[in-house]
């Protein structure tokens, strides 16, 4: 009997729609190879959502996704949406999604492939060999911490407010995600945090250390953000899991992906909840979009997280990550990787590279 699982796809905005065709295209391949039955279900999410129904992240798209599998998003966002009040702006559609589904811990590995070396705009010898995890909290912080908002006080001048909170049953359960994720690969985790002025990741550092307790094969070490940061582009291969909250996350992780090339080369899961959503880390790049420019080798990846984390099949996971360097190694390149004497492709035509060397890998 062939395994079947429902899975909701939202393209988004900008360049999501096109990566995300050709992560579908992945999907499909596989499904057939494996003798799965994959129900794909796509539904509004973002600006495009906001066009068709006056909201960003519509109950039938969040029904949806709450009763999928896994769910794969593409990106979400632009210019169109930027003077919509916070509430409606597609932005809130991942952070709904997020919160809603209890994905609270996300994935971001930060590899490099052996052909894009030359692509980062790192030195060779600091990046080559590079394989970092970056485990975002994403669920609280300050994206979620209340009070929250822009007032107008007495005197007519305003005053913005975000509130950075984190209890300690949300630090134990993140830390605990990257400790079990570090005994899997280099065990070794970094917890990057602003203990010398923030409170909250005073509590952070404590509750880290706490757990760690749990975790004795693991090596625990602790790093202030801005360190962390002059760090990443010093020495990057002196980490191996990185734990931190959501905003250092969300900073750290685009910081991340730029070693290993172009953060259009970036796959992320978020997980935590009763399923797990995947995207790539990169946005929705309004200026490039509709042009067949896109490089969809993130949403790709997502696809092979995705076949790790929700659909058992790991080693699908595995052989896309071997498909992807093949592709790069016979020098096909979106212009975002593209250096010296390689062969330029746009998003459909790198789409089905990867499609057709998959095919023979499966055969
Ligand atoms: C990301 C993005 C999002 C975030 C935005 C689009 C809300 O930058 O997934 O990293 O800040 O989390
Ligand atoms: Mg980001």
């Amino acid at each position: 009997m062939s395994q079947e699982f429902n899975i909701t796809v939202l393209p988004g905005d900008g360049i999501g729609p096109e990566v995300i065709r050709e992560a579908v295209k992945i999907l499909r391949i596989v499904e057939a190879k494996k003798n799965l039955k994959l129900h794909l279900t796509e539904a509004p999410a973002g600006g495009a959502a906001y066009d068709a129904t006056g909201h960003p992240l519509p109950e039938a798209t969040l029904n949806t996704a709450k009763e999928a599998d896994a769910v794969l998003l593409g990106a979400v966002g632009g210019p169109k949406w930027e003077t919509l009040d916070f509430a409606l702006r597609p932005e809130r559609a991942l952070l709904g999604l997020r919160s809603n589904l209890g994905l609270f811990a996300n994935l971001r590995p930060a590899k490099i492939f052996a052909p894009l070396v030359e692509a980062s705009t790192l030195k060779p010898d600091v990046v080559e060999g590079l394989d970092i995890m970056v485990v975002r909290e994403l669920t609280g912080g300050i994206y979620f911490g209340e009070p929250r908002g822009v007032e107008t006080l007495a005197d007519g001048s305003r005053r913005g407010i975000n509130t950075l909170v984190y209890t300690d049953s949300e630090i134990e359960r993140i830390a605990k995600v990257a400790f079990d994720v570090a005994r899997k690969r280099g065990k070794n985790v970094c917890s990057v945090d602003k203990a010398n002025v923030l409170e909250c990741t005073g509590l952070w550092r404590e509750v880290v250390t706490e757990t760690h307790e749990d975790y004795q094969d693991i090596t625990l070490s602790h790093m202030y953000v801005d360190n962390c940061a002059m760090q990443l582009v010093r020495n990057p291969k002196q980490f191996d899991v990185i734990v931190t909250t959501n905003m250092f996350g969300d900073i750290l992780s685009d910081q991340a992906s730029m070693l290993t090339g172009s953060i259009g080369m970036l796959p992320s899961a978020s997980l935590g909840g009763k399923n797990a959503m995947y995207e790539p880390i990169h946005g929705s790049a309004p200026d490039i979009a509709g042009k067949d420019i896109a490089n969809p080798l993130a949403a790709i990846l997502s696809v092979g997280m995705m076949f790790k984390y929700s659909l058992n099949l790991e080693d699908i996971n595995v052989v896309l990550e071997k498909v992807v360097d093949e592709v790069l190694k016979q020098g096909y390149r979106t212009g975002d990787i593209l250096s010296k004497g390689m062969k330029e492709v746009g998003c459909i035509a790198m789409g089905d590279r990867v499609a057709e060397e998959l095919e023979k890998r499966l055969s």
